[in-house]
């Protein structure tokens, strides 16, 4: 058994769970612009990261108290607007939070953020649940200390706390309070600022504050997500947007693909795909296919979501469900059943379905500079698959997630992105 060294752990915001430099530094230009103020001479605009808005205003900008009033309603507007998208969650974060709440531990959150911007970019990224208490500024500009507000996010008892934060204001807000404080020399003060302000410890990234917050303890199982759909369904670039998008939410994520993922089933890819074998029977085809998937579970898949990680995976055994099985008509049963010991247990928690007619996908695929193998076969072949598909999601609801792969590109990339979440994040569901 392994125990947490702190019962009670209060995070700070920027630079600390999300990244935020892009969201408020575009945002602070934009509102300097606004009221025509330059930036000063030698300031490094990434020194506004942290401190309340009217402090980073007048102090560190020198703008006089009027006009740093006005620049807060551009600021607030262009961040509402635009500048709240821009930030990321750093990695690791997600899995933090969840091993401190599952091991028992208080988290709570104390920012100098007022509450709309705090609680907008916490919703947007489904991060609310994970605190027990949440500590912000209020939106009428009035100032409360770092250390008041870190007294307020502690809970009424606790044996030992700590507060994480980026900043030298942190360090001091934690020793206000008699706690422990961890610097994130990965956020935006230097490690040598957090040092220097007396930090307890300061790590150098998040998988070191993970191993700081939580020695031992078991990281919670990853997330198996894979992706299927016709041959020119428009799926390649769909994963590389989703796993982007899932990157900027602070996901581990592990792209990889089938047949392939890893050094003798890329080989054995090559093998089924190359035109140079047009001779190869279906059954030939179809354990080619299972081989290359036993070696991708046992090799990438089942190690990579023990360790936590999300795997995002470009087709999986339903594709031999439905193009073997379908295609070549042997038959779902045989297929499903040649592939036991290939997927042995490792089933997907998730799997998106881009749906788009066989005409049409055929229609986008003569576009194609090169086609493989499969890709060359028939129109038939290729209904035959639609409707395998089509069969495996219906005996499977709870499974798929169905997106409609006709739309435009980013329309189709918004729908994936918002079920991909609803299943991951439950708790995103209409944010
Ligand atoms: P890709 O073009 O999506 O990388 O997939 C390669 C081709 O292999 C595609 O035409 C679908 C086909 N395929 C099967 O027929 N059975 C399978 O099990 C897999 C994974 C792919």
């Amino acid at each position: 058994m392994f125990s947490f060294p702190y019962d009670a752990v209060v995070f700070d915001l920027d630079g600390t769970l999300t990244c935020s430099d892009q969201g408020i530094i575009q945002s602070m230009r934009y509102a300097l612009e606004q009221v025509n103020a330059t930036i000063p001479a030698g300031v490094d605009l990434r020194a506004v990261i942290g401190p309340p808005l009217m402090q980073s205003l007048m102090g560190i900008l020198g703008l006089e108290e009027a006009v740093a009033r006005r620049a807060i309603g551009y600021y607030t507007e262009y961040f509402n607007r635009t500048g709240m998208y821009l930030y990321t969650v750093y990695p690791h974060i997600r899995s933090i939070l969840t091993m401190l709440r599952e091991g028992g531990v208080f988290v709570a959150l104390a920012t100098s953020k007022p509450v709309r911007p705090a609680m907008a970019i916490l919703n947007h990224f489904g991060l609310t649940h994970y605190f027990h208490r949440i500590i912000t500024e209020e939106d009428n500009e009035k100032v409360v200390n770092k250390p008041e507000l870190i007294r307020r996010a502690l809970p009424e008892s606790y044996e030992r706390a700590v507060m994480v934060g980026d900043r030298y204001f942190d360090v001091e807000g934690a020793r206000a309070n008699g706690i422990d404080s961890v610097g994130a020399g990965y956020g935006f003060g230097s490690e040598e600022e957090l040092r220097t302000a007396g930090a307890t410890h300061v790590v150098a990234d998040t998988e070191s504050l993970r191993a700081y917050l939580c020695p031992g303890a078991p990281v919670p199982r990853g997330f198996f997500l894979t992706v299927e759909g016709l041959d020119g369904s428009g799926k390649t670039t769909q994963v590389d947007r989703l796993e982007q998008s899932l990157r900027d939410y602070g996901f581990s994520v592990l792209r990889t693909r089938e047949p392939g993922g890893c050094e003798i089933s890329e080989e054995i890819r090559h093998t089924i795909l190359t035109t140079d074998h047009m001779e190869m029977c279906p059954a030939c085809e179809a354990l080619l296919y299972a081989a290359a998937r036993a070696q991708h579970v046992h090799e990438v898949i089942r190690p990579a979501v023990e360790r936590g990680m999300l795997v995002l995976c470009d087709r999986f055994v339903d594709s031999s469900i439905a193009y073997q099985g379908g295609g070549r008509a042997l038959g779902t049963d045989v297929v499903r059943t040649l592939n036991a010991p290939a997927v042995d247990g490792m089933m997907p928690d998730a799997t998106l379905y881009l749906a788009i007619d066989h005409q049409l996908a055929l229609e986008r695929r003569h576009s194609a500079t090169s086609l493989d193998r499969i890709e060359v076969e028939s129109g038939a072949f290729h209904g035959r698959v639609q409707s395998a598909y089509e069969k495996l999601i219906n005996d499977d609801k709870k499974r798929f997630l169905v997106v409609n792969g006709e739309q435009d590109v980013d329309t189709v990339a918004a729908d994936v992105l918002d079920a991909v979440l609803s299943r991951l994040e439950p708790e995103l569901e209409g944010c």
